[in-house]
């Protein structure tokens, strides 16, 4: 059994309707193998796409579909079934349910059941990128969230309908990771993590720009693993096309000098600053007022100009918090990925090698984390579950910290 804090636990797992519904039947799998004792909820909608029968297959259960199925409510009543539950997870979420619980309505098995457990209640939203993005989706979600109703992913990528996006449900494994680590105190309790992602954007003139192909994926993953485990989580990101991470607070920039100024702001009260951003090294030395125009058939020649090392200058505050860099690098990663980690005086560096799917853009990745002293490879995987390895090994880095700090104080 994968010792994850689940043994024991009673989860009520909710189905709503939508292409993601077949999913689940992968995740009650895993939350038995996990050791919890699963029970689950479909709605109507989500008859429709897969059929109960699995869902009771998988957990040994009959599966409950209305609240006016006398058969049932003979054996265990819905509000019996409500005090059951020790956790309610909903997955997936459809836009409908968000809206129906975020108004308190009770008018069907699921949403009653929502209503009338004391459990802490997860969704899991997945629906089709518009649908996501729409402010009444977005201002349900906001509602939820305030009254701590916990919110899993959703994950960006293709989509059933053809569009590519955010609103895909997140994988199995990393639904039990999220359910795991809710229910405990988390390693990163109490502790503030800064962490900077996506690219860096440098002005030529009006309608050009320097930049690069850093989607953010990797540094907004950490943030969701930081918030996941119990941290206030401070994301500054440079201009991408993701949403912001449950739980966490985002500052948006667009050039290295802008995300300078706003790592420095939040750095000196960090406890941990994760530089996950590929900075722009250069920027234009002039901005010019209006659009260059061709000159002749000539080229033309830009001057640049150094930006200021975020990194470095981080690690130069008199009370620094831990320093973890990220290095990539197309050849001998290794040695590269080290140079930086003395130069910039990092705690830890973390090395990927970018191409074959890998680095940027990517949903998988690679990384080779190097210390002084230690050098551990995380192999491929999504930048998710990576982010999660991280944040362990940060999290034991940070215990260390305080440890040695306690017996200097002694
Ligand atoms: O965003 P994705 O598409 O998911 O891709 C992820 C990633 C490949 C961008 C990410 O995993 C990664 O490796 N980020 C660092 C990119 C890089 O190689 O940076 P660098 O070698 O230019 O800088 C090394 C370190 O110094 C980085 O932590 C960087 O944030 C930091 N730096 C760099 C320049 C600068 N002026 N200030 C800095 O702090």
């Amino acid at each position: 059994m994968v010792s994850t804090g689940l043994a024991g636990r009673r989860v009520l797992l909710g189905v709503t309707g939508g292409i993601a519904a077949y999913k689940p039947a992968e995740l009650v799998r895993r939350l038995g193998e996990a050791g919890a004792e699963v029970r689950v909820v479909m709605t109507e909608n989500a008859a429709r796409f897969v059929t109960p029968l699995t869902f009771q297959a998988l957990s040994g259960h009959p599966v409950r579909l209305s609240l006016w199925d006398e058969g049932a409510e003979a054996a265990m009543g819905h509000i019996e079934l409500a005090r059951w539950a020790q956790d309610i997870l909903v997955a997936p979420a459809s836009a409908d349910f968000l809206a129906r619980i975020a108004h308190g309505l009770a008018d069907d098995l699921l949403t009653t059941l929502c209503l009338a457990s004391a459990a802490p209640v997860y969704v899991a939203p997945a629906m089709n990128q518009q649908m996501w993005a729409n402010p009444a989706t977005q201002a349900n979600l906001a509602l939820l969230r305030t009254r701590g109703v916990g919110i899993f992913g959703p994950a960006a990528g293709a989509q059933a309908c053809g569009d590519v996006g955010s609103g895909r449900l997140l994988e199995p494994d990393e639904l039990v990771a999220a359910l795991a680590a809710s229910g405990q105190p988390g390693l990163l309790s109490g502790r503030r993590v800064v962490i900077s992602a996506g690219p860096t954007y440098e002005d030529i003139d009006p309608v050009r720009f320097l930049g690069n192909r850093s989607s953010g994926r990797m540094g907004f993953a950490v943030a969701a693993a930081a918030a996941e485990a119990g941290a206030q989580v401070i994301l500054v990101a440079g201009p991408v096309h993701l949403p912001t991470p449950a739980g966490v607070q985002r500052v948006d920039v667009r050039s290295a000098r802008q995300m300078h100024a706003a790592v420095l702001a939040e750095a000196t009260a960090a406890d941990v600053y994760v530089a996950a951003a590929a900075v722009g090294d250069f920027r234009p030395l002039e901005v010019a007022a209006h659009k260059i125009k061709k000159r002749g058939d000539g080229g033309m020649t830009l001057e640049l100009t150094q930006n200021p090392d975020i990194l470095a200058d981080v690690a130069a505050l008199p009370q620094r918090p831990l320093l973890v860099g990220f290095a990539a690098e197309t050849e001998n990663v290794e040695a590269y990925a080290r140079a930086k980690l003395e130069r910039k005086r990092l705690d830890l560096i973390a090395a990927n090698q970018v191409g074959g799917g890998l680095g940027f853009e990517t949903e998988d990745n690679c990384l080779t984390l190097i210390s002084a002293d230690d050098i551990t490879c995380l192999p491929t995987a999504s930048k998710r579950e990576l982010a999660r390895q991280l944040i362990e090994i940060v999290a034991q880095r940070l215990e260390q910290r305080s440890a040695h700090n306690r017996d200097v104080a002694a």
